[in-house]
């Protein structure tokens, strides 16, 4: 069986297709990456090669040591991902050290990620030991959460709160809430470390006027989150639009729902006070 047939390497493409396909995608815009298991390595080691020099990495990431990842190149579209899989994405080996990394298949003209540091850090932070999860890191430009961070406050628990009352499924889908990082320099250093910095808390950090990165388990729980905060963004943005909630989900009802489904929902986003802290009093008149 050749690479590109490998079920992670199909759930791979499934992904980016369906991200294009949302229109998060524009030109270049996002990226993807896999950790891949230890029998997926093996299975996949005879089409591995050892000859790509290798690629300091500024930030080591000694728990990473060894790990393998396949992701989407640098400048390449999602949209492309599919017809041509080993021109858009590749697997890089890191080195024992974690200190350097090299391409063994793909990218036949074309080079990892910018977001490499970001997509490295949050690994190192969320792969502990060997643990099945945390394997896919996942980075898309969704215009409604990028608008949205044009006019609520750029504070974790408001931004969570306002989101949560958009869909009921969403304090059971991130009930720890979501992260948001100011303006920063795509592909920097400092954008990964303000990243990592959130994502101890969250699976879930949004960067200011330009994307979200997301983690998950699979690469179906991770497309489903990025879904969904894009939906409750686009219901908030309209909300917006109309003028404001005349009525909206309270704290109570949070409580009630954290206590039936059991949920350990993040305090400072249940006691935020949207109505008073929105800086946008004019379009939000909330009686809660
Ligand atoms: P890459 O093409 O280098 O992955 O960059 C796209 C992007 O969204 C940068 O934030
Ligand atoms: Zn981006």
């Amino acid at each position: 069986m050749n690479l590109e047939e490998q079920a992670f390497a199909q759930e791979f493409i499934r992904l980016a297709t369906d991200g294009d396909a949302r229109g998060w995608h524009e030109r270049n815009g996002g990226n993807l990456s896999y950790r891949l298991t230890a029998a997926e390595i093996e299975a996949c080691v005879d089409c591995f090669h050892n000859t790509a020099p290798w690629n300091a990495i500024r930030t080591a990431v000694p728990v990473l040591g060894g790990a393998f990842f396949l992701l989407t190149g640098s400048g390449k579209c999602m949209r492309n991902v599919r017809f041509a899989p080993a021109e858009n994405t590749g697997i890089i080996e890191i080195n024992a050290a974690g200190n350097a990394y090299r391409l063994v298949w793909g990218l036949t003209d074309g080079k990892p990620t910018s977001e490499l540091p970001t997509h490295l850090a949050v690994h190192a932070l969320k792969c502990t030991g060997g643990k099945e999860g945390n394997r896919v890191i996942y980075h898309a430009h969704p215009a409604h959460l990028i608008a949205l961070t044009f006019i609520l406050p750029l504070d974790d628990a408001l931004f969570t709160r306002e989101l949560w009352e958009m869909d009921i499924e969403n304090p059971i889908v991130f009930p720890e809430g979501i992260g948001i990082v100011p303006w920063v320099i795509p592909g920097s250093e400092a954008a990964a470390a303000a990243t990592l910095e959130k994502m101890r808390s969250y699976r879930v950090v949004v960067w200011a006027h330009h994307g979200t990165f997301v983690c998950g388990d699979t690469f179906g729980d991770t497309f489903g989150l990025m879904d969904v905060l894009e939906k409750s963004a686009q219901i908030c943005g309209e909300i917006i639009a109309m003028g404001g909630k005349r009525q909206t989900v309270t704290e109570k009802n949070l409580r009630d729902l954290a206590d039936m489904y059991d949920l350990k929902l993040n305090e400072a986003a249940l006691s935020a006070n949207s109505e008073l802290e929105i800086g946008i009093k004019l379009c939000y008149t909330v009686h809660k």
